[in-house]
C-alpha cells in the first residue's frame, strides 16, 4: 500500500440543514490517480472542493501530507468542469493568470513542454472564444499544471466533449502522468473512463454522498486498447456497474 498524499477522514458536508456529503473517508496515495464516481447530485462536486481546500467540511479532515487542508493550498491545483478560460485573455495570458496571482514566477519552459505535449504549441496567441471545447480544456489542464501542483483535481474535465475527444483526453492524461507522475484525483460519471485511467475507483452512494465501494484497478500502464479489451476490464466494468444499479436488472433468477 502507498502512503497517503491526500486523507479524506469522515468528511461531512451540510448546506443548512441539507446535508450533500455524508461521513466520506478514502485516501489518495502518493503518485496514485483516483476515480471518484457517483450519481449526479450525490455530493462529488461538494468533496473535491473541500479537497481542494475552497470550502469548509461540515465536520471530519482533509489532510495533504498529513497536514489539515483549511483554505487553498499551492500544493493542490483544479480544473474544473468547465474550463473556465477568462475569453478576453489570450491563451497564454489566461496561463499566466494563476501566477499574477500568487506572484510566483512562471517556467517558460515548463509552459510550452506542456503545451507541445497536449498540442497547443502555436496557439498561445488564440482567444478561448476560437477554441474547441477540447482545447479549452487542454488549456485549463496546462494551466494547472504549470503551477506544477503535487496533487491535481479534475472535476469531470471531459464530461462535455464527444467520446472520441474524450479517450483522446484520457490517454493525453495518462501520457502526462507517466511523465510526472502526480497524485491525480478526478471525478467522472464515466464507468470506462475510471477504468481506463485509474489505479482505484472510489464509487458513492446516492445523496447524501458515502463511499459505497473502492475498486482496485490493477492493469499495467500504458493501458492499450488490447488491455481495455480484455476479459479482466470487461468483468471490471460490470462489477462496477453492478455496484452502481444494485444489481437490480441482472436479469437473472435469484
Ligand atoms: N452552495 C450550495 N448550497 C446549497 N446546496 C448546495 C450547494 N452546492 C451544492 N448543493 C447541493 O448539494 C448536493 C450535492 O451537490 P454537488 O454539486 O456536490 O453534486 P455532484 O455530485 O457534483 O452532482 P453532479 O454530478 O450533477 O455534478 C446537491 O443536491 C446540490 O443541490
Ligand atoms: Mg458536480
Amino acid at each position: 500500500m502507498r502512503s497517503a498524499k491526500l486523507e479524506i477522514d469522515g468528511a461531512v458536508k451540510a448546506y443548512g440543514d441539507f446535508v450533500a456529503l455524508s461521513d466520506c473517508s478514502f485516501s489518495v496515495g502518493r503518485n496514485e490517480i483516483v476515480a471518484i464516481l457517483g450519481p449526479s447530485g450525490c455530493g462529488k462536486t461538494t468533496l473535491l472542493w473541500s479537497m481542494a481546500g475552497l470550502h469548509e467540511l461540515t465536520s471530519g479532515e482533509i489532510r495533504l501530507d498529513g497536514v489539515p487542508v483549511t483554505g487553498p493550498r499551492p500544493e493542490i491545483g483544479l480544473v474544473f468542469q468547465e474550463a473556465n478560460l477568462l475569453p478576453w485573455r489570450d491563451l497564454d495570458a489566461n496561463i499566466h493568470f494563476p501566477f499574477e496571482i500568487t506572484g510566483k514566477r512562471p517556467d517558460h519552459g515548463l509552459i510550452a513542454h506542456l503545451l507541445d505535449r497536449v498540442g497547443l504549441s502555436g496557439f498561445e496567441g488564440a482567444m478561448p472564444g476560437t477554441l474547441s471545447g477540447g482545447m479549452q480544456q487542454r488549456a485549463a489542464i496546462v494551466r494547472a499544471l504549470a503551477q506544477e501542483p503535487q496533487v491535481l483535481l479534475m472535476d469531470e474535465p471531459f464530461g462535455a466533449l464527444d467520446a472520441f475527444t474524450r479517450e483522446e483526453m484520457n490517454r493525453l492524461v495518462e501520457d502526462i502522468w507517466m511523465e510526472a507522475r502526480t497524485t491525480i484525483a478526478f471525478i467522472t460519471h464515466s464507468i470506462e473512463e475510471a477504468v481506463f485511467l485509474a489505479d482505484r475507483i472510489v464509487v458513492l452512494t446516492g445523496r447524501p454522498g458515502r463511499v459505497s465501494r473502492i475498486h482496485e484497478v490493477d492493469l499495467p500502464r500504458p493501458r492499450t486498447t488490447e488491455i481495455m479489451a480484455s476479459r479482466e476490464v470487461f468483468d471490471l466494468n460490470a462489477a462496477i456497474k453492478a455496484g452502481i444499479t444494485g444489481g437490480h436488472r441482472s436479469g437473472k433468477a435469484a
